[in-house]
């Protein structure tokens, strides 16, 4: 984390967990938990479609953002079963993930996709949060930094600099280490996140690289955070697990706080 440069930010991945009428209890369980959270470190929850209205009502005036796990790159029309950037923000989501690798493997979303939905998410307030991140497989081919460097890439394909930027974190997720168990240690997940830092200074420069908010995710908890979120370029992290669970999920955010 650098806190004087950029933002560190703590997202909750629900995926497909949770029910409407769990959401206050959640709630309640964990806003006595982070009492001592600051300004400087943003917390969000990111729910399925269907329970964002609960949750935003849930969490209004606490000071933690909601926001959706996917959306539409188109902005309206025939598109049975999607949901646009502006129907999100119309009912106050604040964050979207874009290009998880769950979304990537089993539902068909290509860097290109991502990019598209990355430039629909973009004219609204809402922060998009995009995924990247290698494979066990390409781990092991040695093509980690080259195949990261092409997802921001294309990702960011005619995303302009200036403010915008300000609305982009990139989540750093190896595949491998999502939901497994397995967390990638903090140097290696540091040299990622360094390496993707200077895509995005190549992209943009160095001023601009050094403001955008890049997060650690894949089995991130509550064991693990504070030493994750030492490493210089990690400033924050996507949690799945972990983030369904108020005790563990607070003392990842109040270590993003130290
Ligand atoms: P995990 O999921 O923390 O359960 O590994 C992270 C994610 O998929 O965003």
């Amino acid at each position: 984390m650098n806190r004087e440069l950029r933002k560190t930010v703590i997202a909750g991945n629900w995926k497909m967990n949770m029910l409407a009428s769990e959401i206050k209890a959640f709630k309640d369980e964990l806003m006595p938990l982070i009492s001592g959270y600051s300004a400087w470190c943003e917390a969000a929850i990111c729910t399925p479609f269907v329970l964002l209205p609960s949750a935003l009502d849930v969490f209004k005036g606490t000071g933690v953002g909601v926001g959706a796990q996917n959306m539409s790159q188109h902005e309206s029309g025939a598109y049975t079963g999607e949901v646009s950037a502006t129907q999100l923000t119309d009912i106050g989501t604040q964050y979207v993930i874009i290009g998880h690798s769950e979304r990537r493997q089993y539902y068909g979303e290509t860097d290109e996709s991502v990019n598209e939905k990355t430039l629909a998410a973009l004219k609204t307030p809402m922060t998009a949060i995009v995924c990247v991140g290698e494979t066990l497989e390409q781990r092991e081919q040695g093509i980690t930094n080259s195949l990261v460097t092409k997802q921001v890439e294309t990702a960011l394909k005619n995303v302009p600099g200036g403010e915008e930027l300000g609305k982009i974190i990139i989540a750093y997720e190896p595949v491998w280490a999502i939901g497994t168990g397995k967390t990638a240690t903090p140097e290696d997940a540091q040299e990622v996140c360094k390496v993707i830092r200077d895509v995005l200074a190549k992209l943009y420069c160095e001023k601009s690289a050094a403001s955008i908010t890049i997060q650690y995710g894949g089995s991130m908890n509550d064991k693990n955070a504070k030493e994750l979120l030492a490493q210089p370029d990690i400033d924050g992290g996507l949690i799945g697990g972990a983030s369904l669970k108020p005790d563990a999920f607070a003392v990842i955010i109040n270590a993003a706080n130290q």
